[in-house]
């Protein structure tokens, strides 16, 4: 960890000077096909990954790159546009870095959105996903090496990582709304393969109902440093059962996800209408 303590301020310094002192209370992260949520910002401050001090640049073609700070329902948030991925070439420390940068502009909850396959039948292609718990099969780790204590505890506690009273309020609001939409385990595995089928059933028997390429990470590091978070994920392809799986290309889960990312923004606004902070 040494010395991004040091990146971390150096940055907020930076951004706090670009963006007149903005603070936001919540942060979001949107996954492949899921930016658009980025028009229903009004947004006062878009600035380019490329320009901000220590992040990485996204390279994957459905990401925008950018950080987005502005107001949504009324609440000041701030949103990235596009996320970096470990199949990427990042490391584990680089692309969960701008979570810590966001906690140290002031948000305490963080929305992480992604696409994801089905690894259950009754988990369809274009339904959301609430994630309520994960399994991390990712060869890497964001708290590997010296533990900063500025930033978090040496071992973090992973219990009450997903905030069950969000789980069942976005679950009432896609109820209202005739949103398909479960609860679900997210297994997160590096990619950038989809999974052969033989995988795809391994993880429905352990305890799996969705799989993905990112949000782990990031999760982890923000429960490093106490921060709140709320996940969710758009099934793009069914990994399970066999007879389900088809051929994907990355415009397939694109497509899927572009369709899908209404039925998520809903949530999300329904989420962050009524929410207190503490
Ligand atoms: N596996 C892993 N990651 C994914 C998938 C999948 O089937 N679909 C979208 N992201």
């Amino acid at each position: 960890m040494k010395g991004i303590y040091k990146d971390i301020q150096e940055t907020i310094s930076w951004i706090k000077h670009k963006t007149n002192h903005f603070t936001p209370e919540f942060g979001i992260i949107l996954g492949t096909g899921l930016s658009n949520l980025t028009d229903q910002i009004e947004i006062s401050y878009a600035i380019d990954y490329a320009d901000i001090p220590h992040f990485p640049v996204s390279t994957v073609k459905s990401h925008k790159g950018q950080l987005i700070l502005g107001m949504f329902e009324g609440r000041k948030v701030v949103a990235m546009a596009g996320r970096f991925h470990y199949y990427e070439g990042y490391s584990m420390k680089q692309l969960t870095f701008p979570v810590r940068v966001m906690k140290f502009l002031g948000i305490s909850l963080l929305f992480v959105s992604n696409a994801a396959g089905g690894l259950s039948q009754h988990i369809q292609t274009g339904d959301l996903v609430i994630i309520r718990d994960h399994i991390n099969l990712m060869p890497e780790h964001p708290l590997r090496g010296q533990n900063d204590s500025k930033l978090g505890t040496r071992f973090p506690d992973l219990l009450h990582t997903y905030d069950k009273e969000m789980i069942q309020k976005a679950l009432d609001i896609a109820r209202k709304n005739n949103i398909r939409c479960h609860a679900g385990v997210y297994v997160a595995v590096q990619g950038p393969n989809l999974e052969t089928p033989a995988e795809y059933r391994y993880m429905n028997r352990i305890g799996g109902d969705i799989v993905g390429m990112s949000t782990v990470p990031e999760i982890i590091v923000a429960k490093h440093m106490d921060l709140k978070v709320f996940a969710m994920s758009v099934c793009t392809d069914m990994g399970y059962p066999f007879e389900a799986i088809k051929v994907t290309t990355e415009d397939d889960v694109i497509e899927v996800a572009r369709s899908a990312e209404p039925k998520m923004t809903t949530i999300v606004r329904g989420i962050i209408k009524d929410y207190k902070l503490l």
